[in-house]
């Protein structure tokens, strides 16, 4: 199982770092990652980017690109996250991120998920909403991990049912052979049911995963 934990806009640098030492204390088989604000990122392993602008360095003011990020060793970036789609990068823009990520071999965890006025039409609708977010994305790439996140499960506590993530999963398998996560309301209560569904390869955690010790609590529960 892949367990993530996105932080967002939140942590420091200096928490992040104590965060990260906590971390490292806990042995497990499973694969870990987290994807801290820009300002915390530091060379470990298990850490990603949350964002990065399509090109070397260069004239974007308040963006990091691949010169920031692989100062710190960094090889993996998470794109395509809905709060970021929301901020107005369009799915053009998001598959030229990953296409330039890609060609620097970077390991990708692309995001995608309906909003509740599709999801209330039918699965079908979903499915056809999540087809187009995966437009221009390479999906045989090998370092590619998608996770499917609806955004209405997103920070609301409510997380989609067993029978919603299982049916989503199951039709974007038919797509892709990819580890596909599930995030959007993963908790402690919830995280080792929703990594036993089939087609379910782990988590991407927000809220619940900021405090390092329910994040251990999380990945020892799966
Ligand atoms: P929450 O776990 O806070 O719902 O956030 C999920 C998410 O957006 C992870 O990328």
């Amino acid at each position: 199982m892949i367990i993530a934990s996105n932080f967002k806009m939140n942590h420091t640098r200096k928490s992040t770092q104590e965060f990260l030492d906590k971390l490292s204390t806990v042995s497990t088989e499973h694969t870990i990652r987290v994807y801290p604000p820009c300002t915390a990122l530091c060379a470990n392993p298990i850490v990603g980017a949350q964002n990065g602008y399509p090109a070397v360095e260069g004239s974007y003011t308040a963006e990091i690109g691949l010169r920031q990020i692989s100062e710190f060793g960094i090889d993996k970036i998470l794109l395509g996250h809905s709060e970021r789609r929301q901020f107005g990068e369009s799915q053009e823009f998001i598959a030229r991120k990953f296409d330039f990520y890609k060609n620097e071999n970077f390991e990708i965890m692309y995001c995608i998920g309906e909003p509740l006025e599709v999801r209330k039409q039918s699965k079908e609708a979903v499915i056809a909403y999540l087809k187009q977010q995966l437009q221009g994305i390479d999906l045989e790439y090998e370092r590619l991990i998608i996770a499917y996140e609806p955004v209405w499960a997103i920070g609301t506590g409510v997380s989609a049912t067993i029978e919603e993530i299982r049916s989503t999963h199951d039709a974007l398998r038919e797509l892709t052979n990819k580890a596909l996560l599930y995030g959007g309301s993963v908790k402690l209560e919830n995280i080792a049911q929703i990594c036993a569904i089939d087609n379910v390869d782990g988590c991407l955690i927000g809220t619940a995963s900021w405090d390092v010790d329910n994040f251990i609590e999380m990945i020892k529960r799966v």
